[in-house]
């Protein structure tokens, strides 16, 4: 199965380029550039890096209520998104046993089935097939040698963590719990397992989206490394010094960031945002941005956590979609924090933007003939090598 895998991808991208970046750092070259403009390498990154992986899809905020339906598009591969009778959330592939017809197209409130819109066979919340009409001929709802049990939905695994919804559509991933275990050791200073039920989805100023022509793995680059700090982002720079930051890397390689030593809390006159209970009081002024991987980029801080997840829709276009959570129903709801919310979203949001440029600049320069995939700061780069080794042990294993 590895040659064969291996034989699929070097007909695409020279094999070498890739394991250049398991190297050393003074040794290593980036992912080459097939990876980022590839439309066969994308097709390969979606099997190896996105099905192989547990990935986010969408946020269980967003379907707060039992029969809330979401369809999503991953890479081409239709998913539905559903909260079920239980309260659980579920992700199914989002077609029908039958003809193959999708079944969910919008978000909506289903009742107590999903029907396909074409011959109306019905799946009940948990994906079994409850009702073929006129199967066996007129008005006759079932038929000899037709096993309903056989034509259940096929369901993805899930598992909910900081209201993020992830799924590893192959199935094949470690469990949930074993593969985000490093990042809540790495936050275990900060918060506790408690502590994570805390946070809310703000109630305005929460959500927002941009499409950016990039390829997706550039925005994730992008955000672990803080070394573009005083040029892209000067004002954020002002307060929160390129030199007051500190590299992330997780030993067993499932995310990689960046620290800092000076967060301010936002304020509106003597008002303050609700903080986490342990966070010990002498790393309020801490605050971390890793991203893990492969798609979603996360802040947390004394008074706020954000995940910036990525949808990538075609080796040049991405959709980010970003998610605000404040601690406790009052900091998540009130009018009285209204004004607090309103300026740290458009706090981020800015920031946010501020990366824009060079996320979609480094996608026109993987067009240049004479770009190697990269050379890296020895010091500066660390958590950007961290991530290309993971793509890359992903697509060759
Ligand atoms: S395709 Fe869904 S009922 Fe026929
Ligand atoms: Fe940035």
């Amino acid at each position: 199965m590895k040659s064969q895998n291996l034989d699929e991808l070097s007909r695409i991208v020279d094999l070498n380029k890739i394991e250049s970046a398991k190297n050393s750092i003074n040794e290593a070259n980036g992912l080459p550039n097939e990876c980022y403009l590839n439309d066969e390498y994308f097709k390969i990154e979606k099997e190896r890096v996105f099905f192989n992986n547990w990935i986010v899809v969408g946020v269980s905020s967003s379907v707060p209520e039992i029969g809330d339906a979401k369809p999503f598009d991953l890479m081409g591969t239709p998913l539905l998104i559903l909260r079920d009778k239980n309260n659980k959330i579920r992700v199914f592939h989002n077609v029908c046993s039958h003809r193959g017809m999708i079944l969910v197209n919008e978000e909506c409130k289903l009742k107590n089935t999903i029907r396909c819109p074409y011959h109306s066979w019905s799946y009940n919340f948990n994906g079994e097939l409850i009702a073929t009409p006129h199967v066996g001929g007129m008005n006759i709802h079932e038929a000899d040698g037709f096993i309903k049990s056989k034509s259940n939905l096929k369901e993805v695994s899930t598992h909910i963590w900081m209201d993020l919804i992830f799924i590893n559509i192959n199935k094949n991933k470690k469990n949930f719990e074993e593969s985000i275990y490093p990042l809540e050791q790495q936050w275990s200073k900060f918060i506790s397992k408690e502590d994570q039920k805390l946070i809310r989805h703000a109630k305005d100023f929460g959500y927002f989206n941009m499409e950016v022509q990039s390829n997706w793995k550039l925005a994730i680059e992008n955000y672990c490394e803080s070394y573009h700090l005083p040029w892209v982002h000067p004002e954020l720079n002002r307060v929160s010094n390129l030199k007051d930051h500190y590299h992330i890397e997780d030993l067993a390689e499932t995310f990689s960031g960046q620290g800092s030593n000076k967060y301010s809390q936002q304020f509106d006159g003597n008002k303050k945002l609700s903080t986490f209970p342990n966070w010990p009081n002498d790393l309020y002024q801490n605050s971390e941005y890793v991203s893990l991987f492969p798609n979603v980029m996360l802040g947390i801080h004394v008074d706020h956590f954000y995940a910036f997840w990525l949808e990538p829709l075609s080796n040049n276009n991405t959709r980010e979609h970003f998610e605000m959570y404040y601690v406790g129903d009052e900091s998540a709801s009130s009018d009285e924090y209204k004004e607090i919310r309103k300026k740290n979203f458009a706090f981020w949001q800015e920031v946010m933007n501020e990366d824009v440029g060079v996320i979609e600049g480094m996608q026109k320069g993987r067009n240049s003939p004479v770009y190697n995939g990269g050379n890296f700061s020895p010091v500066m780069d660390t958590p950007t090598l961290m991530f290309h080794k993971w793509v890359a042990t992903n697509l060759t294993k």
